[in-house]
């Protein structure tokens, strides 16, 4: 149930920079379909830009003359092939404008090259476009001591659904139990094209559930938050880099793999079917570091329905990464996440005060076509950087409210990133609640002077004394008793009740520990408060299961610290 593991994790190949301009420029302009090749889309060498930008094609010139999208340019048919720019792109109205999200993303064509590739129409239209996508190269993969496995889906009926996540574990069986291996590059399997949106594989630990067909599952999977590889539409495969890999296998404390596929099926068609999978390349040769996933972002998300713009920050501080960091960490790869609210985000990078770049700046951000981005050489993280997260929601679809959680109505905020060597970062997060800084837990499981194992065990002698004090004092069904405000004041003066720490445990009893005894006691702490204004949606949320029990410490002090 946890969690915030939970990350789901997609992404897309880093462009060229001039390519993004265009991308934002126009419609689906980050997944525009190569003309010739089913399945990658158009950034082949020498035509980054979907746009055209040799004299010999019609678009390129066409959006020379206009600059930006315009319902003029929409209209054109700038390949000669009989459909309209905005007929190719997802915009047939030509309603759309820059920063917001199409009226379709599929059924998309190229605008710039006649389609059908090939075809009698359009072999002089094309005579100067070279039909070539990026072929998956991987330095490394061809090496003797190189091993591969193929890991698919049994041949599965896809749902006559818009989209549907679909899951199925695979033994490790064909390994040796007591071997490391390094994962250092995966390929799709792509057996039906039509469909294939996403896949990725996260390694389970023993509470992981084997099954043994392939079933539909969330956007998270219980036990598996292990994540290994992500592969997304447009990607020819991952390349992890060279001096680094994923430890894999049994060894590693996986007890098996989990495969999400993300399948589209717009037409909703009943016959399609899908055996897709990754190729995943493994050595015993092992490189010189681990490979991590490191996370970043907020934990505490309410986001109102009906809105434009909701923005939520979250610092990254000095004292964490000082705290965290023991030696310089190399970030190889990154990228956003939210769920289906989240409309812009950006992980900034500051040392000594000074910003020293943008991470992920996706201007226009898509659960659905994540982009990821590839930093090579690696980027540099030392202990005392700070990395400031930027989550940008628009929630005008909605009508309830969104809160933090994991299922898809919920919403996150987290910048995710690889790196090496796994060993230079402890724990692997750095994460707040609001302003509390989450790397401020200790090794006893206490916040500010807040103990988590004594807050949320319901026997604990503390707990019960501060619990009996507002409950014996208190009215829990309204009303505010003369003898109550003292003992509340009382009660405050705890850390776990002093500042932003008490909103933060009533939202982690929340999602967690929600028990008929809690929420007596919250209903007593406020019944001396006149509340104008509500500080949250509707409890409980959707998919968040709750537990009484203790474990949901070990939960949330695993969320903070060591899974992420
Ligand atoms: C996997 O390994 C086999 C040899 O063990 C090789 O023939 C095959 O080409 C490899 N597959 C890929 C996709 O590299
Ligand atoms: C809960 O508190 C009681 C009383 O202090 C203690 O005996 C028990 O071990 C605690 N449970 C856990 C799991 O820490």
């Amino acid at each position: 149930m946890t969690n915030v593991g939970v990350l789901i994790l997609l992404l897309l190949v880093a462009t060229t920079s001039a390519y993004r301009f265009y991308q934002d420029e126009i419609p689906n302009g980050d997944h525009v379909p190569h003309p010739c090749k089913p399945n990658y889309l158009w950034w082949g060498v020498g035509h980054e830009n979907p746009l055209g930008g040799g004299p010999k094609n019609p678009f390129g010139r066409d959006f020379a003359r206009y600059h930006s999208w315009t319902t003029e340019l929409c209209r054109l048919d700038s390949d000669g092939d009989g459909m309209t720019n905005g007929e190719e792109l997802g915009d047939p109205d030509c309603v759309w404008r820059k920063g917001t999200f199409p009226s379709t993303s599929t059924g998309l064509s190229h605008p710039g090259v006649c389609d059908p590739w090939g075809s009698e129409l359009c072999r002089e239209a094309n005579r100067d476009v070279t039909c070539e996508t990026g072929e998956f190269t991987c330095d490394g993969i061809d090496s003797p001591d190189v091993m591969n496995i193929t890991l698919r889906f049994p041949p599965t009926r896809v749902p006559p659904e818009e989209t549907s996540y679909m899951c199925f574990t695979f033994n490790l069986d064909m390994l040796d139990d007591n071997t490391d291996y390094h994962l250092i590059g995966s390929k799709p399997f792509i057996d039906n094209a039509n469909v294939m949106h996403h896949i990725t594989l996260t390694g389970c630990d023993a509470t992981g559930v084997p099954l043994s067909e392939p079933a539909l599952c969330n956007m998270a999977s219980p036990g598996c938050q292990r994540t290994l590889q992500v592969w997304t539409l447009g990607m020819p495969g991952e390349c992890v880099y060279p001096d680094a890999g994923f430890r894999f296998g049994k060894k590693a404390g996986m007890s098996m793999i989990n495969m999400q596929f993300h399948w589209t099926n717009p037409q909703k068609r009943t016959d399609y079917v899908d055996s897709s999978g990754l190729v995943l390349f493994l050595t015993t040769k092992l490189r010189k570091n681990n490979a991590a996933y490191f996370s970043t972002g907020q934990t505490e998300l309410v986001i109102p329905p009906g809105q434009q713009r909701v923005v939520k920050k979250s610092t990254c501080t000095a004292d964490c990464t000082r705290k965290i960091i023991k030696a310089p960490v190399n970030l190889m790869t990154g990228w956003n996440h939210m769920h289906y609210l989240g409309y812009q985000q950006n992980v900034e990078h500051f040392r000594n005060g000074e910003k020293l770049r943008d991470l992920t700046p996706d201007e226009v951000y898509s659960y659905d076509n994540p982009k990821v981005y590839t930093y090579n050489p690696p980027v540099q993280l030392l202990a005392g950087d700070v990395l400031e997260t930027t989550c940008v929601y628009r929630s005008t679809s909605r009508s309830t409210t969104a809160m933090f959680g994991e299922g898809t109505f919920d919403e996150m905020c987290f910048g995710i990133f690889t790196y090496y060597p796994e060993e230079a970062m402890q724990g692997g997060a750095c994460l707040t609640w609001k302003d509390i800084d989450l790397c401020k837990f200790d090794q006893t499981g206490s916040l500010y002077g807040c103990n988590f194992y004594m807050m949320f065990n319901a026997s604990n002698p503390i707990r019960q004394q501060l619990f009996g004090k507002v409950l014996d004092n208190c009215n829990v069904y309204g009303g505010c008793r003369a003898e109550c405000p003292a003992a509340i004041a009382e009660v405050k003066q705890h850390p776990c009740f002093t500042g932003q720490m008490e909103g933060y445990i009533r939202d982690i009893m929340r999602n967690f520990q929600d028990s008929v005894e809690n929420t007596k006691f919250f209903a007593a702490l406020d019944s001396c408060e006149c509340r104008t204004k509500p500080d949250y949606g509707p409890y409980p949320t959707a998919g968040a299961s709750k537990q009484s029990t203790l474990a949901s410490i070990a939960v949330i002090l695993a969320i903070t610290s060591v899974f992420l």
